[in-house]
């Protein structure tokens, strides 16, 4: 099995990216073939600094390598490094409907809210759909925020097929150049909320980071959005926004008792915070401390990538070669 997934440099991991995401490339490597990316193709339509989109780029690959991706069993690599991808991407962009990427919802929304939109935004989901089908993947780990871009993939490597490969049966699938991928969304982290209760999101200054500092870990968990129900009052854990992510790290034994503790008076919300602290510390500091160890060798994780990119490559320049003989732009 086939498992792929990847990461817009635009800023620091936290919460959401973690539960939705990252755990589960973890947990995936030992139960298929690996291929996990950072996405700096696509991050560059919101970071428009070379350095920083360097340090976002080094900074993502560490992070996945201190949360305990094994570049031995997985294959790490950052999206650059394979050129296939664009070249797949458009195309992928000319058996693309108009109206599919219209509908886009990072698009639509752009759009909504007046913001400036350009090409790469437009035509972010095609390069999406290039990264999961050059790779052939059978499973993309991903958050509820990305199902669309799935569907999206699935869509267009249909629409390939039966285009260009005539042996192509779309009810199994077999038959074409490309392999029709499927989205893996956790039901209980398919969308993490963040302090104010919207989706985690780094657009939304509502997260909590992976790798900051205690400080300020501290502080973003002490901001979250509670009612204003005191101690000697009974708390609702599904409409707590502080429960809404103290529940992604307790057991199913740990949900109950800590839902009965809420809805028992006694217990005012700073020992809930207090609690979700502790939690993350017992769940991150390892990973915290690989973190500090691997910043001190930015060289031996670009090393890591180089190595990924050279084993992605091959499995790439196969996908494209199928591709352009398929229809015809190689021979
Ligand atoms: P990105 O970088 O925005 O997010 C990375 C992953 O984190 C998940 N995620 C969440 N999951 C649950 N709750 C949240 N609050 C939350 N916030 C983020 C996302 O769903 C995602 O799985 N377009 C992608 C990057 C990408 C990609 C790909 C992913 C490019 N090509 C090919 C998979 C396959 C993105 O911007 O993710």
């Amino acid at each position: 099995m086939r498992i792929l997934s990847g990461l817009k440099p635009t800023g620091r991991p936290h919460l959401g990216n973690y539960f939705g995401a990252m755990r589960q490339f973890v947990d995936l490597q030992s139960k298929g073939d690996g291929y996990y990316f950072i996405a700096n193709l696509h991050a560059l339509d919101g970071v428009r600094n070379r350095k920083e989109m360097q340090e976002f780029s080094l900074g993502v690959a560490l992070d996945y390598l201190a949360l305990g991706l094994d570049p031995s069993r997985a294959t790490l690599f950052l999206q650059s490094d394979i050129p296939e991808v664009s070249e797949l991407m458009w195309i992928l962009g000319s058996v693309t409907p108009m109206g599919l990427l219209l509908r886009g919802h990072a698009y639509k929304d752009a759009v909504d809210e007046g913001r400036a939109v350009d090409f790469g935004l437009f035509a972010y989901p095609v390069l999406m759909a290039a990264d999961i089908l050059l790779y052939r993947s059978d499973v993309v780990p991903v958050g509820q925020d990305q199902k669309q871009h799935i569907e999206v993939a699935r869509d267009l490597a249909v629409k390939f097929n039966q285009t260009y490969c005539p042996g192509f049966d779309p009810q199994t699938g077999e038959g074409g150049a490309l392999k029709i991928p499927h989205a893996m969304i956790r039901d209980d982290a398919g969308v993490v909320p963040g302090t104010d209760g919207k989706k985690m999101s780094k657009s939304y200054g509502n997260t909590i980071q992976l790798f900051a500092p205690d400080k300020e870990i501290e502080k973003s968990i002490k901001r979250t959005v509670t009612d204003s129900k005191g101690v000697d009052e009974a708390k609702d854990p599904s409409a707590c926004n502080v429960y809404g992510m103290l529940k992604l790290f307790l057991t199913a034994e740990e949900r109950v008792a800590v839902e009965d503790r809420y809805r028992t008076p006694g217990t005012g919300y700073g020992h809930f915070k207090q609690l979700l602290i502790d939690k993350f510390h017992e769940a991150f500091d390892g990973a915290r401390a690989r973190h500090r160890e691997l910043a001190n060798d930015p060289a031996s994780v670009r090393e890591v990538l180089r190595n990924g990119a050279e084993r992605a490559r091959v499995e790439a320049s196969k996908t494209l070669r199928d591709v352009q003989e398929a229809c015809g732009v190689r021979w």
